[in-house]
């Protein structure tokens, strides 16, 4: 099969630059792999008329290829600033006070679908198999079959999907999850996300939901939860060697003895730094013999910079983290050290082991891929700790943390103080159980099986399906228990 794999963002495969976000971390080894085609976003969206002629260029990606789209310059804005990152985004983070978006822009999310299915249609076949990713295209599917593409057509949402009253929240939302319903497979992060949207299509499009599949006006759609997952191995591989690169040296050797404590997130909202950096305060208060022991090193990438709600957050952690020094700090020890700016994995991994603690409190995240990263870099015979939001998609499997309450400043600052403290056998016996699971739900088995089970629910023919007969065979797969 000729795998199509869609997304707004990509990435390329230069070893020394950060990477954007979970989504483009987990396809870049994936596409570089397996030899699939990996369409998306060139970032540089274009006045020239949208002919077939407007396709961007196709380079090679490791055994496969990646393909970037000139968006149209005309409705760009609307749709990746407008409706994907200020209604949906927002939304989907349970967070529909952020909700800021007009008519137009959700005009040009159509249109941005619209176009991209456009061009899709050049890389279809008898044998293509094309996986939509995450929520900027809700509508491709849909758009794909108007355009009268027949193939497997599955969906990942890498982002949480919020409980159904937040979601009706979103401008439209009725007509966004109908469409999602062209796709054969949609695959989400954690059985929570799939619910709330069982119970969406449920209450508000009066939808029948038999053992997870769907029948609509499009035909069947199976609803399914794929965690996404990392390769233990190579993150583990990668801390090995870059203890030794400049950064991690120059970072260890300013520590002077001093426990470091790490957070790496884009600068976003949904990641709970605020917060985070509220309970870091609130822990020299409790424990004033904390001070000078320990400092906390918080990466905050820049991200959608161009939004409000971005623009305001980033102001508000630069004035918590001054007042927080301010109150604390002393000559020679800087309690917060915080960086804008983003590091390759590699450096990355080496940060993680340093660290002593690793700090991951989302107030809402799919999945989180730093929780599991920061796990996998640790050595094994004195690991880290991982502190972790029981709001992360990654806390279903990694049980093993200490979880925490992002909302609960008090809470997160006494365990942040319970990990410093945390006994070798505690840490060993956390790690050894966190490590065990990430290997058996490794980002190679998240990729095949979402693939397979795509493959599988295609076998049932579904095109010329009336409602009733779809509604038997739907019937009919909960019988046989899949
Ligand atoms: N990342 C990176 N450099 C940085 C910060 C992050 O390469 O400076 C990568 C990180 O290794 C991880 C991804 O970006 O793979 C972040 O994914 P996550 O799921 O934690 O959050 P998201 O940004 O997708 O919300
Ligand atoms: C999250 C989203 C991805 C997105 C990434 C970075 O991981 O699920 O779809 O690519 O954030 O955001 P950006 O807007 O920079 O692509």
């Amino acid at each position: 099969m000729n795998v199509v794999v869609v997304s707004n963002r990509v990435a390329r495969a230069k070893a020394d630059e950060p990477l954007a976000g979970g989504l483009a971390a987990a396809l870049l080894p994936m596409v570089r792999d397996s030899g699939a085609i990996w369409v998306g976003s060139s970032g540089e969206p274009s006045h020239a008329p949208q002919t077939r002629d407007s396709f961007a260029k196709i380079e090679a990606l490791g055994s496969g290829a990646l393909a970037t789209v000139d968006m149209p310059v005309k409705h760009y804005r609307g749709y990746y600033e407008g409706f994907a990152n200020s209604a949906l985004w927002p939304a989907l983070h349970s967070r529909p006070d952020l909700i800021h978006v007009t008519v137009d822009d959700y005009t040009s999310y159509c249109e941005v679908n619209a176009f991209m299915s456009r061009e899709l249609v050049r890389f279809n076949s008898a044998e293509a198999v094309f996986w939509i990713q995450d929520y900027h295209f809700l509508t491709l599917g849909a758009e794909l079959r108007r355009a009268g593409i027949e193939r497997p057509l599955g969906f990942f949402l890498h982002t949480p999907w919020a409980d159904r009253r937040t979601m009706t929240a979103v401008p439209h939302c009725n007509d966004l999850a109908d469409a999602m319903l062209a796709y054969d497979l949609i695959g989400f992060q954690t059985v929570e996300d799939r619910q709330n949207f069982e119970d969406y299509l449920r209450t508000e499009l009066d939808l029948n939901i038999v053992d997870g599949t769907v029948a609509s006006h499009w035909g069947l759609t199976q609803l399914a939860t794929f965690p996404i997952g990392i390769d233990v191995e190579e993150f583990s591989a990668r801390a090995i060697k870059s203890i030794c690169r400049a950064e991690v040296v120059r970072l260890r050797d300013s520590l002077n003895g001093a426990k470091l404590v790490l957070g790496v997130d884009r600068l976003d909202y949904s990641k709970g730094l605020a917060n985070r950096m509220r309970a870091f305060d609130r822990m020299f208060e409790i424990e004033p013999g904390l001070k000078r022991a320990v400092a906390l090193l918080q990466v905050a990438v820049p991200s959608r910079g161009n939004i409000k709600a971005y623009r305001e957050l980033k102001a508000e952690l630069a004035g918590l983290v001054g007042e927080v020094n301010g109150r604390h700090g002393e000559v020679d020890w800087t309690p917060i050290r915080y960086l804008n700016k983003g590091f390759s994995q590699l450096t990355l991994a080496g940060f993680y082991r340093l660290a002593s603690v690793g700090l991951v409190t989302p107030l809402h995240d799919g999945m989180n891929l730093v929780a599991k990263e920061y796990v996998a870099a640790q050595n094994p015979f004195d690991p880290g700790v991982l502190v972790l939001s029981s709001f992360a998609g990654a806390a279903r499997e990694l049980d093993a943390a200490l979880q925490i309450n992002p909302h609960d400043i008090d809470g997160m600052a006494r365990q942040i103080s319970a990990a410093l403290r945390m006994s070798l056998e505690e840490r060993r016996e956390r790690f050894q159980s966190m490590v065990h699971k990430l290997k058996a739900a490794s980002v190679q088995s998240w990729f095949a099986d979402f693939l397979h089970t795509l493959a599988d629910v295609r076998r049932t023919p579904l095109q010329a399906a009336t409602r009733p007969i779809v509604l038997e065979l739907a019937s009919r797969r909960a019988a046989l228990g899949r």
